[in-house]
């Protein structure tokens, strides 16, 4: 695999709550729908900060959050969600890197399987996972439960 074009120069850093407002408006110019009464919400994005099985890590360059990922495990499998790449800085290796960052971190945590959940229409999303060694599962259909639509 090639080296991360620009990864040089976009750092990788963990986020705090502070980084909130950049992060929703990075979600929003690469166009991730986002809950903001939900999980997405500043309260529930705190929490899950403060837990241990979530890691926010931000791409920055220049002083701009321009990418951004959440990986998150419950103690068997790693997942990684809300990878986020701001449409200027596409195709410069900062995805990769995200993903890289947080899989280094969750294998330091002896998580040894990764998944991602993608949208069977998200066709750079799966060139993406595909690039980075991900095999697809077409036989297996998502379930999910919700305690209420806005969850
Ligand atoms: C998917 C996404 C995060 C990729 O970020 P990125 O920084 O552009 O990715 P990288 O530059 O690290 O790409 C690494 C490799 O993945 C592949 N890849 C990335 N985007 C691709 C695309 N649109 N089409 C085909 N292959 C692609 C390429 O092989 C690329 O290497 P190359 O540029 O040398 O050819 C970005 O397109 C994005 O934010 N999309 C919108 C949000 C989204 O769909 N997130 C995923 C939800 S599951």
């Amino acid at each position: 695999m090639r080296r991360a074009k620009d990864s040089v120069t976009a750092a990788i850093r963990d986020l705090s709550i502070a980084d909130y407002d950049d992060l929703v408006r990075l979600w929003q110019e690469a166009n991730l729908p986002y809950r903001p009464h939900g999980r997405d919400s500043r309260e529930a994005i705190a929490r899950q900060m403060e837990g241990n099985t979530s890691l926010f890590l931000g791409a920055e360059q220049d002083g701009k959050l321009v990418g951004a990922v959440l990986g998150t495990h419950d103690g068997r499998k790693g997942w990684i969600n809300r990878l986020a790449v701001h449409p200027a800085h596409r195709r410069r290796g900062i995805g990769q890197a995200l993903v890289c960052a947080v899989e280094a971190r969750l294998q330091a945590m002896g998580i040894e399987i990764i998944g991602a959940l993608i949208e069977d229409w998200n066709d750079d999303s799966m060139a993406f996972f595909a690039r980075l060694g991900y095999v697809a599962h077409s036989d297996i259909l998502y379930f999910s439960k919700r305690r209420s639509p806005k969850a």
